[in-house]
């Protein structure tokens, strides 16, 4: 079982962030990523929609032999972890939720924690509820900003134009005397510079691709679960291809990669 591969999913390739940090942290792991890019966004989703999709997509990498399964987006960790849990019992899920609320609860005694990610994301108050829960001392704020994930994939950042629109949001009224800033969607740790620049540094900016990659990394080893020998190739699948899907993974992943056509919706 060790050598299986890691199954990541995601509504597209934004996910690709998530996986490009857990090979950073596990370069041995063969991985099995699917964007579900027929279905892109997911933030504006219903919540039942999410839940569909992902434990379809949950079935379709264990069929394809993965050890785990770690939810690189946002959207889905916050509206499809539960059921997922409840229907794959036996199955090491991972979400990008509980280890970056873990993060914050435990290196932040008092103080403002801002949260910026999807509306749907937003509006399940995932991050308020679970921070809460493990340090009421701590006040939660949230933001959505729907127009981030869009303009980044169009190759919007670093530039005036992404320093507008960030600055926009991230002047929210509830943001001001921040401790730190979850970045809750897949795409936005290409614009963690951007952010950090806009708060003079002063606030910890917290990209929760690579919190992940490091709580995947110490739940395999607990779960034994660590390959010994790197088994196979990379597989990167989308359940609709486009050309320019393939161009922008390249922005995600930080490297060229071949996208493959799997219609699983067909
Ligand atoms: N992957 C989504 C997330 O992290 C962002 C893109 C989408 O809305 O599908 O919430």
């Amino acid at each position: 079982m060790q050598n299986k591969p890691i199954g990541i999913f995601d509504s597209g390739i934004g996910g690709l962030t998530v996986a490009k940090a857990i090979k950073e942290v596990l370069p041995h792991e063969q991985i099995i990523y699917f964007g579900d890019t027929a279905h892109l966004p997911y933030g504006d989703k219903s919540k039942d929609s999410v839940k569909s999709y992902s434990k379809r997509i949950t079935g379709y990498l264990l069929a394809k032999g993965c050890k785990a399964i770690v939810i690189a987006c946002n959207t889905a960790s916050a509206h499809a972890y539960n059921d997922l849990k409840k229907f794959y019992p036996k199955v090491p899920i991972i979400n990008v939720v509980k280890p970056t609320v873990m993060y914050v609860a435990t290196k932040y005694d008092t103080g403002k924690i801002g949260v910026v990610a999807t509306k749907g994301t937003i509006k399940s108050r995932i991050y308020p509820r679970k921070i809460k829960k493990k340090n009421p001392n701590l006040q939660v704020p949230q933001a959505a900003a729907p127009l981030l994930v869009p303009m980044i994939e169009e190759g919007f950042f670093n530039n005036n134009i992404s320093q507008t629109i960030i600055n926009s949001y991230m002047s929210a009224r509830n943001f001001k005397n921040l401790k730190a800033l979850i970045l809750g969607c897949t795409h936005y740790p290409l614009i963690k510079s951007e952010v950090e620049n806009f708060f003079k540094g002063e606030v910890e900016v917290i990209d929760s691709a690579s919190v992940v990659a490091d709580y995947t990394l110490r739940l395999l080893k607990k779960e034994n679960l660590l390959s010994d020998k790197r088994h196979g190739s990379d597989q990167f699948l989308v359940s609709d291809f486009t050309k320019s899907f393939e161009e922008t993974s390249k922005l995600f992943f930080g490297k060229a990669i071949h996208l493959k056509e799997d219609r699983i919706w067909d």
